[in-house]
């Protein structure tokens, strides 16, 4: 079982990640975690902060000549504002010289400070903050690692900014694939068609200017996840609610669907399932179940144009015991187990609670007067970063459930596992 555990104040001396659970014999360099932590810091509408941050990453147990040894790993993110913040956050006796008094609305600061008795927010908000998600980040690396060692890949991207959205023709065509994730990382908005990526950062850029904030969406797919991963006997081992419930946990993170899970609930039951074929190597285009009606025709097919959020390519049946889909309405999620088809999750984050221009009511503890929320240091969006978050819970959970399912204590014996597995099915 992979499990994993976060330490740290936003502002604190460094924040601190450990993973149980990954067998040995996994490659791992420290520049591996440098570039994931860089890419969540990526993204058109946040502040200046985050393109000068530069996270100073040790690691501290658990790899020996750059791989894992099947011990825990632990590892430390410095901040590297510590001298700055070393007084005001000091672990020793003391106190703070300019307490947070008014809770901002939005955030854990109000029911946090009424929880634990406290009469200073930052208690509250130097954990509550999302600064933690670099900790998750690290630790979704070495998730990521071990899953690459099955052909397993998760990427992710932004399909909502504000109201500037993608359609769902638009989505239906352009699902990336792995190979894409250079191109969406390279867009200032993490999003996969240029002209949604246009609109969104000018809505960025009216939301700057008026000092607001704006949210969104971010869909998250592994590629190559085989059948059967999860469970239909255990309602707490259900892949979708595993999954679901890591999302969600991300900050902000409102609602979590899977699949073309919110749009099938208005269709009849026949147009809203995957129907299943054998894969008897037939050319790909005719297994794919976006047609247009103009390809059915052409290929003699009954086309299903009504199909939402099919996969780009049709996956490669081997992981799906020798059987294919027209589409992938249930995105890759049958029965709470995997059915071999890219596994897709929507996650959908409320705006910013901390605005550029404070005007938020809240009150002053100390005083009991009314007041406007104060201002810590705020981006206008985050949703582009979100999505580098959420490939990391998507891959903690998917690690984990896989390390369930085929075990080993080196990733050798993982592997004799997985592919006699992978036979078995075939059968
Ligand atoms: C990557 C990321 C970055 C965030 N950055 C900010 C920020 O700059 N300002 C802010 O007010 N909230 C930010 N948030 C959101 C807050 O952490 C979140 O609103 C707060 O924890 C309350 O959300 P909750 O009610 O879902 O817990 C960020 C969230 C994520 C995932």
């Amino acid at each position: 079982m992979l499990r994993f555990l976060t330490a740290g104040e936003s502002h604190g001396k460094a924040l601190v990640v450990i993973v149980e659970g990954l067998p040995a014999g996994l490659k791992l360099e420290i520049s591996d975690l440098e570039q994931e932590l860089a890419r969540r810091r990526l993204g058109y509408g946040r502040g200046p902060r985050m393109r000068l941050e530069k996270d100073e990453i040790t690691i501290v147990s658990g790899l020996r000549h750059g791989e894992t040894l099947g011990s825990p790993i632990a590892v430390e993110i410095a901040n590297t504002e510590w001298p700055k913040w070393e007084k005001e956050m000091s672990p020793a006796p003391g106190s703070s010289s300019s307490k947070l008094t008014s809770p901002r609305p939005g955030h854990a600061d109000l029911s946090g400070m009424l929880k634990y008795g406290f009469d200073d927010a930052r208690n509250v908000l130097e954990r509550a903050s999302a600064r933690e998600t670099a900790a998750r980040v690290c630790a979704g690396t070495l998730a990521k690692k071990y899953l690459g060692y099955f052909g397993v890949q998760v990427i992710s991207h932004v399909v909502a900014l504000g109201s500037a959205t993608f359609s769902d023709d638009q989505l239906a065509r352009n699902l990336p694939e792995p190979s894409d994730l250079k191109a969406i990382d390279e867009s200032e908005v993490r999003c996969f068609i240029p002209e949604v990526a246009v609109q969104m950062i000018d809505e960025i850029k009216a939301a700057s200017k008026a000092g607001d904030s704006l949210g969104g969406a971010c869909q998250m797919i592994a590629y190559g996840v085989p059948v059967g991963v999860g469970s239909y006997v255990h309602w707490d081992r259900r892949l979708d609610g595993l999954i679901s419930q890591a999302l969600m946990s991300i900050q902000a993170i409102k609602a979590v669907s899977i699949g073309a899970g919110i749009e099938v609930s208005s269709r009849p039951g026949s147009r809203a399932h995957d129907p299943i074929h054998l894969d008897q190597g037939s050319d790909p285009s005719q297994r794919r179940g976006d047609f247009t009606q103009d390809e059915s025709e052409r290929t003699g097919r009954a086309g299903r144009p009504d199909l939402k959020l099919v996969v780009g390519e049709p996956p490669n049946s081997e992981r799906s015991g020798g059987f294919i889909r027209d589409s992938n309405l249930a995105g890759g999620i049958e029965g709470g187990m995997s059915t071999g088809d890219p596994i897709c999750a929507t996650a959908w984050m409320k705006p910013l609670a901390t605005l550029n221009r404070p005007v938020l009511s809240t009150v002053d503890l100390a005083t009991k007067t009314e007041t406007v929320s104060f201002k810590e240091r705020t981006d206008v969006t985050a949703v582009p970063a979100m999505g580098v978050v959420g490939e990391s819970m998507m891959a903690l959970t998917l690690a984990n459930e896989m390390a369930r399912k085929f075990g080993g204590d080196s990733i050798g014996e993982s592997l004799r596992n997985f592919d006699s597995y992978l036979k078995s099915i075939r059968q």
